[in-house]
């Protein structure tokens, strides 16, 4: 293991379990749609967004935003950037967003708002982790994977600094890292 890293939170394995139960709820939830809009998030949900999709049933097309949060001042007024946005519409679509994490809530949040002004036809939240004591109402996560620590984790998209992103797991990194 990387000397970066404190501990494996969640391995490989219990990764694609539980990917296999979301995609699971999904599949039964838009069964009746002709097709949906997954938006996943990049970087960080590009992972996830794989393994899910290959088991989701529903028709769909996947399309991708980059989304990027001012520094700490800034994120406790919600700013959030787009860097870079849809392709395609999505009027009248059923959209669900995949995304990698959720700490404060306040990036999902603002791209909540930025979809519902596109009028789609329903908008839902898939996201693979959240900090435990972190839970809040700014945003309801449809379908969550795990519940995770208030640490700072990387691996499975998840990063610091860009690095750490393509590991196959979710893994703590050590304090001193990034302290
Ligand atoms: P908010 O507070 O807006 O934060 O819900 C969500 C965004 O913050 C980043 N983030 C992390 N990224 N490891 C990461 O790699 C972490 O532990 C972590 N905590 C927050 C991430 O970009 C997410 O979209
Ligand atoms: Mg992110």
């Amino acid at each position: 293991m990387n000397s970066d890293l404190q501990k494996i939170l969640v391995d490989e394995q219990t990764i694609l379990n539980r990917i296999d139960e979301l995609a699971g709820q999904i599949n039964s939830d838009y069964a009746h749609l002709e097709s949906i809009v997954i938006v996943s998030i990049l970087k960080g949900a590009f992972m996830f967004t794989s393994d899910l999709l290959k088991r989701i049933n529903v028709p769909h097309v996947v399309d991708f935003m980059a989304l990027s949060t001012y520094g700490a001042e800034s994120k406790v007024s919600g700013e959030v950037r787009v860097i870079m946005d849809l392709r395609h519409p999505v009027q009248n679509q059923h959209v669900l967003i995949v995304e990698d994490i959720l700490d404060t809530g306040l990036t999902l949040q603002f791209l909540e708002r930025i979809l519902q002004t596109r009028n789609v036809a329903s908008l839902k939240t898939c996201v693979l982790t959240q900090k435990e004591g972190k839970e809040n109402n700014l945003i309801n996560i449809d379908y969550l994977g795990f519940t995770i620590p208030d640490v700072w984790v990387v691996g499975y998209g998840l990063d610091y600094a860009d690095k750490h992103r393509t590991l196959p797991y979710i893994a703590e990194l050590k304090p001193e890292v990034y302290t």
